[in-house]
C-alpha cells in the first residue's frame, strides 16, 4: 500500500518512496522565504521523530535572521546554504537529560500512566543515563538528532522544499553566535528553502555490497 503524501514540482503528489529518490543535498538555495504555516508543518514533522525512551534528547534552534545567518556562514566553511536558506535548523543535543526525563514523566501522567509506572520509568532512564561517559552521553543525545535530521529534509521534500544535511560547521562558533543554552551542543545543521541548484546524479554502492 502507498501512502500519498508530497507534491513533486508539476504539483502532482509523491509517494513516499518518490520523496525518498528526489531529496537530494541541495548547495545553493534561492533566498526565498517559506510560508510560516509550511515550516510550522515542516516542524511538526521533526517533532513527531523517534528517539530513545521517546525523551527527545534535543533541541532544534530554528534561524532565518539575515545577520545571523550571515555571521554563521562564516562559521560554516563559507557554504552558501547557510545564506541563502530560507530557515535554518540547528540540531542542538543535550548534554544532560533530566529535564526531558521530567517532562517524558510529565507527559505519561498527563496521558493516565499510573504514577508507580511513571516512577519506575523515570528512575530507570535516570539510572540508565548516570552509567553514561561525558562523551557516550552526547553521542547518544546526538543520535536521536540525527534521526529528528531525517525527519526534516525528508519532510521538506514531502512538503514541496530543498534541504541539506550539514556537518561543516564550527560547532563552538555556533554556540557562541547564538548563545545556545549551555547544557547543548550544536551537532548537525539544516538548511531548509528552495533549491537554486540542480540535483547530481545519484553515488551510491551497490544493494550487494551494503546489505550482507
Ligand atoms: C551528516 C552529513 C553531513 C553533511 N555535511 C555536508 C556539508 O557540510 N556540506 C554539504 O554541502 N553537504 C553535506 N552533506 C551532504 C552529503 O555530501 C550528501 O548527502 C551526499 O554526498 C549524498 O548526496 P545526496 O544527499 O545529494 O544524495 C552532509 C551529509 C550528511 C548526511
Amino acid at each position: 500500500m502507498h501512502t500519498t503524501v508530497g507534491k513533486d514540482s508539476e504539483g502532482e503528489q509523491m509517494d513516499f518512496s518518490e520523496i525518498v529518490k528526489k531529496r537530494y543535498a541541495t548547495k545553493k538555495f534561492t533566498g526565498e522565504m517559506i510560508p510560516q504555516d509550511k515550516i510550522d508543518e515542516l516542524l511538526d514533522l521533526v517533532r513527531l521523530a523517534p528517539s530513545s525512551f521517546g525523551l527527545q534528547q534535543f533541541k532544534v534552534k530554528v534561524v532565518t535572521d539575515k545577520e545571523m545567518k550571515e555571521k554563521l556562514q562564516a562559521a560554516s566553511w563559507n557554504q552558501p546554504q547557510i545564506t541563502t536558506c530560507s530557515h535554518l535548523l540547528v540540531f542542538c543535543a543535550y548534554t544532560d537529560v533530566p529535564k526531558r526525563i521530567k517532562q517524558f514523566g510529565e507527559l505519561m501522567t498527563a496521558a493516565g500512566v499510573p504514577a508507580e509506572n511513571v516512577q519506575g520509568f523515570t528512575d530507570m532512564t535516570s539510572g540508565f543515563v548516570s552509567n553514561l561517559s561525558k562523551e557516550a552521553l552526547l553521542a547518544w543525545t546526538s543520535r536521536q538528532a540525527y534521526i529528528a535530521l531525517d525527519h526534516a529534509m525528508l519532510g521538506a521534500t514531502a512538503l514541496g522544499f530543498d534541504s541539506c544535511p550539514m556537518e561543516g560547521f564550527d560547532a563552538a562558533a555556533y554556540s557562541k553566535i547564538l548563545e545556545l543554552p549551555e547544557n547543548t551542543v550544536p551537532v548537525v545543521i539544516c538548511p531548509v528553502g528552495i533549491a537554486a541548484d540542480e540535483p547530481r546524479p545519484k553515488l551510491r554502492v551497490s544493494k550487494d555490497d551494503l546489505f550482507f
